[in-house]
C-alpha cells in the first residue's frame, strides 16, 4: 500500500474514533433509550391501576404507554402541569436551563421518594458564584395536586418512554378524575 493511503486510512479510523463517545453523549444527553439507566425508582412497569393512576411493583406512581404510543391521562397531565409550573426555570421537557438542573438528569438519581420531597420542601445552593433556588411548592395545591401526574411524566422522560414535546395519544380521562382533583384542591 502507497505510504499517503496507509495515512489516510489511519486517518479516518481516528477521526471515527474521537467521532464516536461525542455521538453517545448527544445521545445520552436527551432521553436515553429504554433501560439504558437504572431508574431508581426501579422497575417502572405497571402492575397497579386505580381510575387510571398506574403503579409498580414498589408502589410508586408510574406510566403505562399503550403498543400504539397513546400514554396514560395522568402522564398527559404531567405534561401539561410540568409546562405550567416548572418549565420556566427547568426547560421544555424536563431538559434543564440556565436558571435550573435538567430533571430528565435528576430523575436518573433521584427516586420518588426524593423528589416529592425536594418539590413539596424546596432547595437551596447558595454560594459566591451561583444562587440556585428550587422554591418549596408543599403549600401550592396546583402543584401538589398534580405531583404524581408531573412525576409520571418526568419518570416517563427520564426512562426515554416519552419523546419530547406534547404526548400526541393521551388516554380518555378516568371517570373520576375530576373529582379526585376537586377533592385534592378543596
Ligand atoms: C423558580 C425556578 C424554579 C421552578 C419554578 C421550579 N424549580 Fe425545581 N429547581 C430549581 C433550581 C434552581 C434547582 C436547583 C437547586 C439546587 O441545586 O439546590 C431545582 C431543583 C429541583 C429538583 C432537584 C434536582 C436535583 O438534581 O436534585 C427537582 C426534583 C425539582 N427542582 C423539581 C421541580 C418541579 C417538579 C417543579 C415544578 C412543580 C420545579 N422544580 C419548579 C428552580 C425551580
Amino acid at each position: 500500500m502507497q505510504e499517503w493511503r496507509r495515512h489516510m486510512i489511519g486517518l479516518a479510523a481516528l477521526v471515527l474514533l474521537a467521532a464516536a463517545p461525542r455521538a453517545l453523549a448527544d445521545a445520552a444527553a436527551d432521553a436515553p433509550p429504554p433501560g439504558a439507566a437504572a431508574d431508581p425508582s426501579g422497575d417502572p412497569a405497571a402492575v397497579g391501576d386505580t381510575d387510571g393512576a398506574y403503579t409498580d411493583r414498589a408502589g410508586n406512581p408510574t406510566f403505562r404507554i399503550a403498543p400504539d404510543g397513546t400514554v396514560d391521562w395522568y402522564t398527559g397531565v404531567g405534561y401539561t402541569q410540568y409546562t405550567a409550573n416548572c418549565m420556566q426555570c427547568h426547560g421544555p421537557d424536563g431538559l434543564g436551563s440556565t436558571f435550573a438542573p435538567s430533571l430528565v438528569g435528576a430523575l436518573q438519581v433521584l427516586d420518588h421518594a426524593a423528589f416529592v420531597d425536594t418539590v413539596t420542601n424546596g432547595k437551596q445552593n447558595v454560594s459566591a458564584s451561583q444562587e440556585l433556588v428550587m422554591p418549596a411548592f408543599g403549600r401550592n395545591p396546583n402543584v401538589m395536586c398534580y405531583l404524581d401526574a408531573i412525576y409520571v411524566y418526568l419518570r416517563a422522560r427520564a426512562d426515554g418512554a416519552v419523546e419530547r414535546g406534547p404526548p400526541q395519544k393521551v388516554a380518555p380521562r378516568p371517570p373520576g378524575y375530576s373529582a379526585t382533583v376537586d377533592a385534592c384542591m378543596g
